[in-house]
């Protein structure tokens, strides 16, 4: 298929244009660079030996989308979308206008140009605190922050364009904690400044850029007291994107898990790191953060089904290509710029 990845030069969206040119897929990245990097596009092409084309453009901008689009398109995959929750929290405009004004504009190209499959990132942040685990795709949706509501409200857009619109297809796909990076170290998670989420911050502590750890509370229900949530590869992620790309060709609007259907604590994830870097992770219990939930992780069961597909890679796997991507960028892609460079295109041209 040709597919319009909208946030290809982010993490996940790099990773996953990497797994859908290996199946045959023609790619082409539309990202705005706010969080993701050309540095990201020109590894995508390096990985994959093909030069890749990139639009730079706001999925806000339909004009600029509709005009990508109608060179004939096949899918979009939809990652391009703000994702911290505690900015959303300062910022709840901001956030609703890029996730869901975006989203909208997109479906609104999508439909001015035909263009009938669309694979949406989604996020187990729309279970909130839940009442039970493993988490099934069924279970109630409670969004407690704006990023999350943001989430269940493109999910709902799209539930209904699907259900107006018999010809246009969707996989809402929800993912659990993405983490690790491309084993070849080209590619992996640049959070652009202090980490916000576990797996990068753990990286940073034991490249010596942060001193120690922050691990919020052990007074959880768990079983030593620290948050548990279901980390997966985003390697696995990756190829659970080429799947629901083939399962589009069947029609339907598909809600998945993305997950292992396994918890860990964020003290396991730090003997984990330990174990495969060598290096010792400093860290003092603090406050729990606003907003945590004791334990969250999938009953990915569904996405077996329905895709043929279970995440391959384990947590000692995910430390060990996190570590790698870390050991040779120290400070993301802008620490090693090991390839030529490519200049953004202006809104709306390909190169
Ligand atoms: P990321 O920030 O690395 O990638 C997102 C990409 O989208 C970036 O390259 C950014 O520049 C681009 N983008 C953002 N707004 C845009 C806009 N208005 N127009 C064009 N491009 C825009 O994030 P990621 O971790 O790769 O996440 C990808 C998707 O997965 C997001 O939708 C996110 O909400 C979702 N998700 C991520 C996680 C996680 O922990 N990483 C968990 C669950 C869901
Ligand atoms: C967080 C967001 C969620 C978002 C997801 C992906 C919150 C409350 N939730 O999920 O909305 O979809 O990231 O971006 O922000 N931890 C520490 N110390 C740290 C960082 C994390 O102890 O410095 C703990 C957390 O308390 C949690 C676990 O590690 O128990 C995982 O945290 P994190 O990686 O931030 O993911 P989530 O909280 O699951």
């Amino acid at each position: 298929m040709r597919v319009l990845v909208c946030g290809g030069a982010g993490f996940i969206g790099s990773h996953a244009c990497v797994a859908l040119i290996a199946q045959g897929h023609e790619v082409v990245i539309y990202d705005n660079l706010s969080h993701g990097t050309t540095s990201a596009v020109d590894h995508i092409s390096q990985l994959s030996g093909v030069d890749v084309r990139f639009v730079q453009g706001d999925i806000r901008d339909r004009t600029a989308l509709e005009a990508v689009l109608s060179m004939g398109f096949d899918a979009v995959i939809h990652f391009a979308a703000l994702k911290i929750m505690s900015e959303s929290c300062r910022f709840p405009l901001l956030y609703f206008d890029n996730n869901v004004a975006g989203t909208i504009a997109l479906l609104q190209a999508m439909q001015a140009t035909g263009v009938q499959r669309l694979v949406f990132s989604s996020s187990a942040a729309v279970y909130g605190d839940p009442d039970a685990v493993p988490i099934k795709e069924d279970a109630p949706l409670r969004a407690c922050n704006p990023y999350s509501h943001s989430k269940l409200v493109m999910e709902r857009l799209i539930e209904e364009v699907c259900e107006a619109r018999p010809s246009f297809s969707a996989a809402i796909l929800r993912y659990f904690n993405p983490a690790g990076a491309h084993p070849s170290g080209l590619m992996g998670e640049d959070p652009c400044g202090v980490p916000t989420n576990l797996m990068p911050y753990v990286s940073q502590v034991a490249a010596g850029l942060q001193d120690r750890l922050h691990v919020f509370g052990d007074d959880y229900p768990t079983r030593d007291g620290t948050g548990v949530r279901d980390y997966i590869h985003v390697m696995d992620l990756a190829d659970a994107h080429t799947k629901a790309l083939e399962l589009l060709r069947q029609g339907g609007c598909h809600v998945l898990n993305l997950g292992t259907g396994r918890g860990y604590s964020v003290l396991e994830v730090v003997s984990a790191f330990e174990q495969v870097s060598g290096c010792r992770i400093p860290f003092e219990i603090v406050e729990r953060r606003p907003g945590d939930v004791a334990e969250v992780w999938a009953d990915p069961s569904r996405a077996e089904q329905t895709l043929g597909w279970h995440a391959q890679y384990d947590l000692v796997r995910m430390c060990a290509d996190a570590w790698r991507w870390q050991s040779m960028h120290p400070n993301g892609y802008q620490s090693a710029q090991v390839i030529e460079l490519r200049p953004a295109a202006p809104s709306g041209g390909l190169h």
